[in-house]
């Protein structure tokens, strides 16, 4: 039997860092959606785990023990054949590597393992059990408390300017750690302005350290900013990849082929969230 697993890519629509920890770890409170753009993870039983990785973004990508991937495999304690078809940019704070590794732990329940609880999935990476949920979320905690939340539909433009970022570096040079965390949301808001209008109150406190890492974060933000129709623009995650938001699926399409023509360099791609 062979499974097949969609691993969406991570939006951090909001992402707030209120602490650090004793251990180096800062906690979060962040305002996470997926989205219908990601990789796809193919798994059959097999002896011994082993992986392929195929798609746009193969090159580079590591098939030993550090990728996540294996990393998830051994976890669930199911040797099996896989393969990553890799469409989303490495290191680019839309959660590649995780939506991965989470979707291994799910291939890996669908061929027979037992499931692999949420607090053992973050031994993988912070974001490893909010994708392994891969809905709408409010993420607290180091990533670790999850609360569902309901939020319209969303229409957006990513563009990542090809840059990987460091994580641990962004967070290295954020200089205020003791930052608010987000209100109270709405259980329910009347329109999609009305969640966007409160949206833009709230912050990417990663967004100034990754901007003094890798300036081109400035550019794609300035770029999504300028173009017509967009409502509101930030980064995700720790970077690089931004996201413009768009009032539907249309106007998105129609501002990702003016970006992609301006920026040939750029990855740009229009999306919208999964629903909850
Ligand atoms: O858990 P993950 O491997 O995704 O995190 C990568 C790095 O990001 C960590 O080693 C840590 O330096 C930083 N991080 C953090 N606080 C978080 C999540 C990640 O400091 N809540």
């Amino acid at each position: 039997m062979t499974v097949k697993v969609f691993a969406p890519a991570k939006i951090n629509l909001s992402l707030h860092v209120s602490r650090q920890r004793e251990d180096g770890y800062h906690l979060l409170d962040s305002l996470v959606a997926f989205v219908d753009l990601g990789d796809q993870v193919t798994a059959s039983l097999a002896v011994r785990s082993e992986l392929s990785v195929t798609g746009p973004f193969a090159e580079g990508v590591p098939t030993d023990g550090s990728n996540l991937v294996l990393k998830a495999a051994e976890l669930a304690g199911l040797p099996m054949s896989l393969t990553l078809d890799k469409h989303l940019p490495p290191a680019s704070g839309i959660g590649g590597g995780s939506a991965d590794a989470a979707a291994t732990l799910r291939a890996a329940a669908r061929l027979g393992a037992s499931p692999v609880t949420a607090e053992r999935a973050l031994a993988l990476g912070a974001d490893v059990p909010v994708c392994l949920r891969s809905k709408p979320m409010r993420m607290r905690g180091i990533g670790d408390v999850l609360e569902p939340v309901t939020m319209p539909a969303l229409h957006m433009v990513l563009v990542n300017p090809k840059v990987e970022v460091s994580t641990p570096e962004v967070f290295k040079r954020l200089e205020r750690k003791n930052n608010l965390e987000m209100p109270d949301l709405l259980p329910r808001w009347p329109d999609t302005l009305a969640f966007v209008d409160w949206l833009s109150t709230q912050r990417n406190d990663l967004e100034k350290p990754a901007v003094k890492l890798v300036p081109e974060v400035a550019a794609a933000l300035a770029a999504l900013a300028l173009t017509p129709g967009a409502l509101m623009v930030r980064m995700s995650g720790s970077g690089a990849t931004c996201f413009g938001l768009f009032a539907d699926r249309y106007a998105a399409d129609v501002a990702a082929l003016q970006l992609a023509e301006g920026n040939p360099w750029w990855w740009v791609k229009s999306a919208s969230t999964l629903p909850g």
